[in-house]
């Protein structure tokens, strides 16, 4: 299960989703409000940014020099939780992880 807190006003969505799936493909699919993924996954486009709880953000590999290049172009950016979704590949461990949607999406 993915916790999602949707924009703009942390409406909370639980989605259950598969080992291995893609988390913004995951949001797209399901309509989550606020995540657009407009580039399909390229790091491109910051449509799907994400902040990732603090209690769940040290789980994940840590993100790329890319990512974060582009995260920085983001007025919301947040060192300690912004993400791109198109990043973070969803596995068991992550089950019941808590994601809230970027305002500027
Ligand atoms: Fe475009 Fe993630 S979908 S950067």
């Amino acid at each position: 299960n993915v916790n999602f807190f949707e924009q703009p006003d942390e409406k909370h969505v639980s989605i259950q989703a598969s080992d291995g799936e893609n988390l913004m493909r995951v949001a797209v699919s399901n309509g989550v409000g606020g995540v657009v993924g407009e580039c399909g996954g390229e790091m491109s486009c910051a449509t799907c940014h994400v902040f990732v709880h603090e209690s769940w953000s040290g789980r994940l590999p840590p993100a790329s020099a890319d990512e974060i290049d582009l995260l920085e172009t983001s007025d919301a950016y947040d060192s300690e939780r912004s993400r791109l979704s198109c990043q973070i590949e969803l596995r068991e461990e992550l089950d019941g992880i808590d994601i809230y949607v970027a305002p500027e999406n």
